[in-house]
């Protein structure tokens, strides 16, 4: 039995009764992804049928915490400490000769929208795209590896454009395109929960070779295979790769794009890709994720890590949660054990230091589920007073992900202390408790009604 990447997901999602498996036709344009919506990006599903095709589409896998740390062994309570482990303690990668995803070598009319069911998700799209792309290059200076989620336009029948959010990235790209060198590149589909959780770790910040997180993440190594056409390795289990190269000082028009937050992302000239060749695996699956904040969970997953580490050097912080409704990464919402009045003044400066993305802070005391929006609301109602506890900071930087940042070029944050206060005058907000409440067996009073 497979472990790694996607075929493994999808026959263990099948197992724990996680996958909905669609068996009538859909079409890729506007009807796929309507499906995956309607659902709210969170249960995953299995499209056996797509319209023109015959190869299926999964989408939705990535969407849902709890089917996340499921797929990944892990609890929530541990989430953190074992996302850092790994962080801090990468494990060597293992590369093999041959694996399944070599079993197609395609190096002669390619045309990637005729071959693969590539969706169209909304009204005013430029093109289809691929969503789910996992990017694979190598720093030529340095011959360090780099992985990462991108979006690929495609633009014709073996060409797509990149858009690139990271000024690594565009650094690299740019120190090349000076030399007038090309980049090789590999977009790999069919990765899994462990892998797509390590791409999402900042190469700026930590500058480590994502692989070998994900190596200590899953607990062994994990199993890579060389590419046919450049020198780039992919995970073997993989269901496709599109290898090329990125030629210096070629720009062609990306967007609009119906981005994570719901606008409309702008046209503008991106890089692009020239496809040289295809792999994959026999009867390859083609892997989705509709553009929306759900598909961002691995990415708020690492921030939570991220501004928990900030924190703990400030408070007795206890959980963050950087919630999906906020993108996974304008709003977080943390909890902290309140030892000195203004303690939640330093967990909103913690947390707004630890990325120019987050807008929005809340902190609680640790009584209140920050998981809970209603508990996190009963905070705000009851234990934060506007004129003493609200900060404000004007003009700072964000991300272009929000369009009131775009138009102005400079985003206000916003702080909320929803902690109560210490001593006597905290005994105010002791709760109210039930004796017997928390191993009460409901069971027992309604024995006859499926719970
Ligand atoms: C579903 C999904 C789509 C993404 N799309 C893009 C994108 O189009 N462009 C981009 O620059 N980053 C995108 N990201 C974020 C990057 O993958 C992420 O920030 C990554 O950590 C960047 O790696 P780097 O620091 O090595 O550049 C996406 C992430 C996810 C989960």
């Amino acid at each position: 039995m497979e472990k790694q990447m996607l075929r493994a997901c999808i026959e263990k999602l099948k197992r724990n009764g996680k996958l909905i498996e669609c068996h009538v036709p859909v079409d890729p344009k506007f009807e796929l992804g309507a499906v995956l919506k309607y659902y709210k990006n969170e249960k995953p599903i299995l499209f056996h049928k797509v319209k023109g095709y015959n190869i299926p589409v999964v989408g939705a896998i990535f969407g849902n915490r709890d089917i996340y740390y499921e797929m990944l062994g892990i609890s929530h309570e541990e989430r953190i400490f074992k996302i850092a482990d790994a962080i801090s303690n990468p494990k060597p990668v293992r590369l093999l000769n041959y694996g399944p995803v070599m079993e197609n070598i395609i190096k002669r009319n390619i045309d990637i929208t005729k071959m693969f069911p590539v969706p169209t998700f909304h009204e005013k799209d430029s093109s289809s795209f691929i969503t789910a792309g996992m990017l694979v290059i190598k720093d030529p200076e340095t011959g360090k590896r780099y992985i990462s989620i991108r979006r690929f336009q495609i633009n014709g029948s073996n060409k797509m454009s990149i858009l690139i959010a990271s000024p690594l990235l565009k650094g690299q790209l740019e120190r090349l395109e000076a030399k007038n060198q090309p980049l090789e590149v590999a977009v790999v589909l069919g990765y899994d929960y462990s892998l797509l959780l390590a791409s999402q770790i900042s190469s700026e910040t930590y500058g480590i070779d994502k692989y070998e997180i994900d190596s200590a993440l899953r607990g062994e190594p994990i199993e890579l295979v060389k590419c046919h056409t450049c020198d780039l390795e992919v995970p073997a289990y993989a269901e496709i790769v599109f290898e090329g190269v990125i030629p210096p000082h070629k720009r062609e028009e990306e967007g609009p794009f119906g981005e994570l937050m719901g606008y409309y992302g702008e046209k503008g000239m991106h890089p692009i890709i020239e496809i040289k060749a295809i792999m994959h695996r026999n009867n390859p699956v083609f892997q989705t994720a509709f553009p929306c904040r759900e598909e961002h969970l691995s990415n708020g997953l690492i921030r939570e890590v991220e501004t928990y580490s900030n924190l703990k050097k400030l408070v007795d912080v206890k959980d963050v949660n950087i919630t999906v409704g906020g993108g996974c990464r304008f709003h977080a919402v943390i909890a902290i054990n309140k030892r000195a009045e203004g303690d939640g003044k330093s967990a909103i400066i913690g947390a707004l230091s630890s990325s120019n993305d987050l807008k929005h802070v809340v902190v609680t005391d640790d009584d209140i589920d920050i998981f809970d929006m209603d508990d996190v609301e009963l905070a705000i109602a009851t234990r934060f007073q506007a004129s003493k506890d609200l900060v404000r900071i004007k003009g700072a930087l964000g991300s272009g992900l929000d369009p009131s940042h775009r138009i102005d070029g400079l985003t206000d944050k916003l702080g909320i202390d929803a902690t109560k206060p210490l001593g006597e005058k905290g005994k105010r907000f002791d709760k109210g408790s039930i004796p017997g409440f928390e191993n009460i067996d409901i069971c027992k009073y309604f024995p006859r009604r499926k719970l």
